[in-house]
């Protein structure tokens, strides 16, 4: 897969075909699903050919239409950064399929989708996917001095994790957070927002993927 082409390509889609997920995409998922949920811990589900959770008011008041397929994401509570970090790790496979997608925090039927939360879990987000109408489009940044800061001339390997960053999607494209490097460490922290830890981990997964082979910590 070629993350760096699935970034550049993702935007949000919110209006799908009526065709079902094919069988090989299910299949292909399910797999990467199974490896992220075994890496990480967390519980991550596909969810097929269910039209409820994305056929309500708040469904149709963001335009979504034709989505009958989507991951939900369940974890131990206070994993929002790990949900983001390994939900746009499938969100690109998905795209690197052909298969486009949405996060969506609060625009779906709540009351349709409850999957099973064991103790202490928590139930964090849905991802819709689909074959969409369209293939969305860029969304506006914050300019990149915003965003994030270094010591001295940027180095051309931070600039590139940067323009991955900024690729991301982030909940209503707030792109509430910072980057900092200093020397080879790199802070990046969440600033105030709704789900900006979430964004953090989604930014985080974007920024790793730009550096490519540089090494460098987080701090
Ligand atoms: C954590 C999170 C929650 C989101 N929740 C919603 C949502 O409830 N409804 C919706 O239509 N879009 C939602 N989005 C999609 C954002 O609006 C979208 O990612 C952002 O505008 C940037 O656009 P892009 O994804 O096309 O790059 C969410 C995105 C993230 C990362």
């Amino acid at each position: 897969m070629d993350i760096i082409k699935a970034m550049y390509e993702r935007h949000s889609v919110r209006r799908y075909t009526d065709e079902p997920l094919r069988e090989e995409h299910i299949e292909s998922l399910n797999k990467a699903i199974d490896d992220v949920n075994n890496e990480s811990g967390l519980r991550f589900t596909l969810v097929t050919n269910e039209p409820e959770a994305f056929s309500g008011k708040m469904a149709s008041y963001s335009h979504f239409s034709g989505c009958t397929d989507y991951i939900v994401a369940v974890g131990s509570k206070g994993k929002d950064e790990e949900v983001g970090y390994y939900g746009e790790k499938l969100v690109l496979i998905a795209q690197s399929l052909g298969i486009n997608s949405c996060w969506v925090a609060l625009t779906y039927s709540k009351n349709k989708v409850k999957p099973e939360i064991k103790k202490g879990e928590k139930f964090y987000i849905v991802i819709s996917l689909g074959y969409g109408i369209h293939q969305g489009r860029p969304h506006k940044n914050k300019p990149l001095t915003e965003l994030c800061s270094c010591e001295g001339e940027m180095p051309q390997w931070f600039k590139n994790a940067m323009d991955a960053v900024l690729t991301a999607p982030t909940a209503m494209n707030q792109q509430k957070f910072h980057f900092e490097l200093k020397g080879e460490n790199v802070k990046a922290k969440a600033l105030f927002g709704p789900y900006s830890k979430m964004d953090l981990g989604i930014a985080k997964y974007h920024f790793e993927a730009g550096a490519k082979e540089h090494k460098f910590n987080w701090a």
